[in-house]
């Protein structure tokens, strides 16, 4: 269905380009799998570039995600509008902020994009999200996933095109959704996984997906850290596996070095899931910014107030090579992940770890 060897999908991870570069995505791709670049937060031009970027690197296919939120709360399409909105509307969150950037040393910094997921258009154009499809429409790309919201605009355009188009489920009733936008295949991510996430694990996800969904092929995601773990999702129903965290530790991958260690040296229990870094609950590393916000006492604003604020601090966070103090999404399977290596051989050990564990099950079977 998919033209790869085996089914192993290196999940969109959208961080600015950074959690899956051209590098790693070309890289799953390949080794025989299919890699998925995350473009959510890419304006239009980055992300056709990112797209032409892997394009150099193989022929193999290749995916992109994108978010596509059907409930934000009504913000104006533009970062400086938003911020005006935040300090008119929001002045105590605001002020918060102001106080973790003088307690850290921090120098007040904003994001210099104005690139913002939004519902709504700018001047009665394009939303930032059409502009985004249109660029994939346009370009040489064979798989279109959508993480939260709704893709069943998309759908038509990318079936006129031949792509597969696959949707994130974190719910049974998520799942039942996205067969009505029309979609190829359903990813069904659990509570487990890296980044936005939702409150039922893998384990108890995946077989209903599989039951609700038939015939219809469905992707686990949500805590895949090696074959064992592929090896459950197939014994779940599932025909293949969605994998986020792992990857995020491949050489390729461009998040910080510091945001790396913190994932190799992380327990699973530091990875927690909480709005203050997106305004969405966000599996991320519980680092000091996160529990400062939980001690304020204050509630982290609706998407993408929260996102915009936040946003800032990050960036001036990065500006002072301060990547302790920043968010830094992933899962609960870092607890597994020991140290960094070539995404190759991640991959390989995902395929033969997933051999090693069917043929052990099949011996005990004979036993
Ligand atoms: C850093 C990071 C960024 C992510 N960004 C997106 C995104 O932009 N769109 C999306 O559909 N899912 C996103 N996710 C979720 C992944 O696609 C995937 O569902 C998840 O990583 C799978 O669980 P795992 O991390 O345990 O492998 C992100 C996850 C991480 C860790």
């Amino acid at each position: 269905m998919l033209g790869i060897d085996y089914p192993i999908v290196l999940a969109g991870m959208g961080s600015r380009g950074k959690a899956t570069p051209p590098a790693l995505v070309a890289a799953v791709s390949e080794a025989g799998g299919l890699g998925v670049l995350g473009g959510a937060g890419l304006p239009a031009g980055e992300l056709r570039a990112a797209i032409r970027a892997t394009r150099a690197l193989t022929r193999k296919p290749i995916g992109v995600d994108l978010l596509l939120p059907a409930t934000l709360a009504q913000a104006p399409p533009s970062r400086n509008a938003v911020r005006a909105e935040l300090r008119s509307r929001f002045p105590e969150h605001v002020a918060f902020v102001h106080s973790l950037l003088a307690q850290h040393g921090l120098a007040e910094a904003q994001v210099e994009h104005d690139f913002v997921i939004s519902t709504n258009a700018r001047n009665g154009a394009k939303t930032p999200q059409e502009e985004q499809v249109d660029v994939i429409m346009e370009e040489d790309v064979q798989v279109f996933a959508a993480g939260l919201g709704d893709p069943s605009w998309v759908v038509p355009r990318a079936r006129a095109k031949g792509m597969t188009v696959m949707g994130l489920a974190g719910t049974v009733g998520n799942a039942q959704r996205q067969i009505k936008a029309g979609v190829d295949i359903v990813i069904a991510t659990g509570h487990e996984a890296g980044g936005h996430t939702g409150k039922i694990a893998t384990l108890p996800l995946v077989p209903q997906v599989v039951d609700a969904v038939a015939p219809v092929p469905v992707l686990a995601g949500g805590g895949i850290g090696d074959g064992r773990a592929v090896a459950a999702a197939l014994s779940l129903g599932a025909l293949g596996a969605w994998v986020g965290t792992a990857f995020l530790v491949a050489d390729e991958c461009a998040i910080p070095a510091q945001s790396k260690a913190q994932i190799i040296d992380g327990s699973s229990a530091q990875f927690e899931v909480g709005r203050v870094f997106s305004g969405k609950t966000m599996r991320s590393y519980k680092n000091e910014i996160i529990k400062a916000w939980e001690k304020s006492g204050l509630d982290p604003l609706p998407m993408p107030y929260q996102k915009i604020l936040m946003d800032d601090f990050n960036e001036a966070a990065a500006r002072a090579g301060r990547w302790d103090l920043h968010s830094n999404p992933a899962g609960q399977i870092a607890g597994l992940l020991k140290a960094c290596k070539p995404a190759r051989r991640i991959f390989d050990e995902l395929v033969d770890g997933a051999i090693a564990s069917i043929r052990q099950l099949n011996r005990g079977i004979a036993a």
